[in-house]
């Protein structure tokens, strides 16, 4: 099945790409050797659902004492791609040494593979973990530009219709998105205290919020000296839309994909610009229809 620049391969009920880091190679080889520590903490996404802005905001709120310090970490992201300040699992395992996140305690890691497939130890420790869903819609757009820029180089670019036709059967990278976000919203029913469910329209509605609750996930919390001081704001700024996206507008990111390439609109909503009413609807069925079936509550994407 076509959607990147070579097919789409189903593995365990999910599609991966041959390449790139959510290859299907990475995540079973992360299945096969990762090792969970009891206290490890991971940010758990599907594509395109808002993975950069998490890692950059709790890397920025893990590292705060020491970026006051010694400017460590606003350094990091001040001249990095969030994708360097916080390792993906499946990119993690490929190397020697642990990163600089990794050495830290709790190690924090990122994943895009559905709860699902995570590697036998995450479950059996009962890790912590964060999720971060999207409206469908916004996500289905979000890939195709995304998609296109890597196709660009190699093949001609993708359809819209052609992709949409994909993204409705599930077939995109770590699709079908519904079975991705419904995985990590039923295991954080059965266990609420471990698993942060957030969306990306109720950060960006609340960023200042959502961040004082995820520092109080990570185990981060902030004082009330460190509200007072303007220091959620602060985080706040340093990773929004505006400013990552300045930082990151030169340079590429691993196998060939720019740094650029991951900051496009930052918007709730831009879907809005791009699918018929007819695509849309078809989308908020489906959107039903998957959610029912979990008894899932929709999130609320608006
Ligand atoms: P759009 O394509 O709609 O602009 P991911 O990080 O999971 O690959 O998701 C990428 C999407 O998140 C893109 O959405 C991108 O613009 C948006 N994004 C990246 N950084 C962001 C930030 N700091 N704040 C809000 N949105 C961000």
């Amino acid at each position: 099945k076509g959607w990147q620049t070579e097919n789409l391969y189903l593995y365990q009920g999910y599609w991966y790409p041959s390449k790139y880091i959510i290859s299907i190679a990475n995540v079973m080889a992360s299945q096969d050797t990762f090792q969970a520590n009891p206290n490890d903490i991971y940010l758990a996404t599907s594509p395109k659902s808002g993975t950069t802005w998490i890692k950059a905001l709790t890397f920025a709120i893990v590292n705060r004492t020491k970026y006051k310090k010694n400017s460590l970490s606003t350094h990091l992201l001040l001249v990095s791609n969030p994708h360097d300040c916080l390792p993906y699992i499946e990119s993690e395992i490929l190397r020697n040494k642990p990163t600089y996140m990794t050495e830290n305690s709790p190690r924090i890691f990122a994943t895009h593979i559905p709860y699902s497939s995570l590697p036998q130890s995450i479950i059996d420790y009962g890790c912590r973990i964060v999720y971060m869903c999207r409206n469908p819609k916004d996500v289905f757009v979000s890939l195709f530009h995304f998609t296109n820029k890597l196709r660009e180089e190699y093949l001609g670019f993708l359809k819209f219709e052609e992709a949409f036709k994909m993204f409705c059967e599930g077939v995109t990278p770590c699709g079908p998105n519904w079975d991705h976000v419904t995985g990590y919203y039923e295991a954080g029913l059965k266990h609420p205290t471990r698993i942060l469910f957030l969306t990306y329209e109720n950060m960006s509605m609340d960023t200042t919020n959502n961040v004082i609750h995820l520092a109080e996930f990570l185990g981060y919390p902030f004082t009330k000296e460190e509200e007072a001081a303007g220091e959620v704001e602060e985080i706040v700024r340093m990773c929004s839309f505006e400013n990552l996206k300045e930082v990151n507008k030169h340079g590429n990111f691993r196998e060939g994909v720019p740094n650029h390439a991951f900051f496009r609109e930052g918007k709730v909503g831009d879907w809005n610009n791009h699918l018929t009413d007819e695509m849309s609807q078809i989308l908020d069925q489906i959107t039903k229809e998957k959610f029912d079936v979990y008894e899932m509550a929709e999130p609320n994407y608006t």
